[in-house]
């Protein structure tokens, strides 16, 4: 069914596109024969051209690093809006271990929320198991502060993003939306942040575009509240650490820095893909997201490309606060982004 969805659309290319290499190649009468045959094949030589790419990457990255690294060590740890660690390298033991608040905290109920909480206990062993939609609602229903669209926000202290939308792009995938609230909605409770989500739906046959989604809640969310702080999450995307926290920073931050699908290894320096978080401000400051990228991929490098045009530095998570696991599935039968 889907996969006749998707080969429709590369047949309309076609037409345009392929009767021009017609004589060029006879192998591609082939293609209109069978349009899966396309999709794989394109699927190929994309792949390809991502192995050149990386390649190329492991050169740029080591350089890269070193600028980062530079930039890092020149600046202050006098930040307000968040108390991200500035050095990438430091000891994570330490960290779980020392630099969050102790059990008996109190909460003032007119004081910002800090940052590092007790509720925040680190590695969750994550239940992957599907779940329906109408247990999440049975399980969260009995929480008297979550109120009419989700949302939510702490009463013991003033949450210091005063208010994070979660923007979730979304097709088909109903069976993931409920395994993600169901660790998402109570990892956000334990970290004191004012959220609510908003899961921007794709109708129609055309292949998938997550970043015109994503711009498309980003305006739709600015209509329902004055958010500060916006977070791009993949629906299929659980976060394995609730340290994990998401309020934005000074800088456009990425949260998925480590995947279990690619062995808890950030894939490239650039990788910007899964779920990141940008403040309203920066999010304009790099006119959005591209609106060009039809079907999987290639969209989230751009996003890097935007930002580091707008001079911004990209934090993440350090150590194993970054980790999260993917609700496995593929895009077989999905157009892959042919434009690159
Ligand atoms: C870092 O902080 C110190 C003292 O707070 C200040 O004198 C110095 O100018 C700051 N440096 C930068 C690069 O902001
Ligand atoms: C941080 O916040 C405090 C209190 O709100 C303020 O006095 C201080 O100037 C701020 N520091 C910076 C670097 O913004
Ligand atoms: C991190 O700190 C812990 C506790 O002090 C220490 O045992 C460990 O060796 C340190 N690790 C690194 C990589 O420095
Ligand atoms: C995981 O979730 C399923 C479905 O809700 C539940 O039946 C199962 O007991 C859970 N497993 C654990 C280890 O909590």
């Amino acid at each position: 069914m889907r996969l006749n969805k998707g080969a429709g659309h590369i047949q309309q290319k076609c037409l345009f596109a392929c009767m021009l290499y017609f004589q060029l190649s006879k192998q591609l009468i082939f293609f209109f024969l069978s349009f899966f045959v396309v999709n794989t094949y394109l699927f190929m030589v994309q792949a390809q051209g991502i192995m050149i790419r990386e390649n190329m990457r492991t050169i740029g990255a080591q350089v890269y690093e070193q600028v980062v690294r530079g930039a890092y060590a020149k600046r202050n740890s006098s930040l307000n809006g968040t108390d991200y660690p500035l050095d990438p390298n430091h000891n994570e033991t330490l960290l779980q271990t020392t630099t969050f608040l102790p059990e008996d905290f109190t909460y003032l109920p007119n004081d910002i929320c800090p940052e590092r909480l007790p509720s925040m206990k680190g590695p969750i062993d994550v239940n992957m198991s599907e779940i329906s939609m109408e247990e999440i609602h049975r399980l969260f229903a009995k929480d008297p502060n979550i109120k009419f669209g989700g949302h939510w926000k702490p009463l013991d202290c003033i949450p210091r993003w005063k208010k994070v939308a979660i923007l979730i792009p979304f097709r088909n995938r109903y069976e993931h939306l409920p395994v993600l609230f169901r660790w998402l909605i109570p990892m956000l409770q334990h970290q004191r942040l004012q959220f609510a989500f908003y899961v921007v739906e794709q109708a129609g046959t055309q292949p998938f575009n997550r970043a015109m989604l994503f711009n498309v809640g980003f305006l739709e969310a600015m209509k329902d509240l004055d958010w500060d702080c916006v977070i791009f999450h993949d629906v299929d995307h659980i976060p394995e650490n609730d340290r994990n926290y998401y309020g934005c920073g000074q800088m456009p931050r990425h949260f998925a820095a480590k995947l279990d699908k690619y062995m808890y290894l950030l894939p490239y320096n650039e990788f910007f893909g899964g779920v990141s978080g940008l403040t309203v401000e920066q999010f304009q400051k790099i006119n959005g997201f591209p609106n060009a990228f039809w079907g999987w991929g290639g969209e989230d490098d751009d996003l890097w490309n935007r930002v580091q045009f707008a001079g911004y530095t990209v934090t993440r998570p350090e150590g194993d606060i970054g980790k999260y696991k993917s609700i496995p599935h593929h895009h077989r039968g999905e157009v892959q982004f042919l434009g690159r």
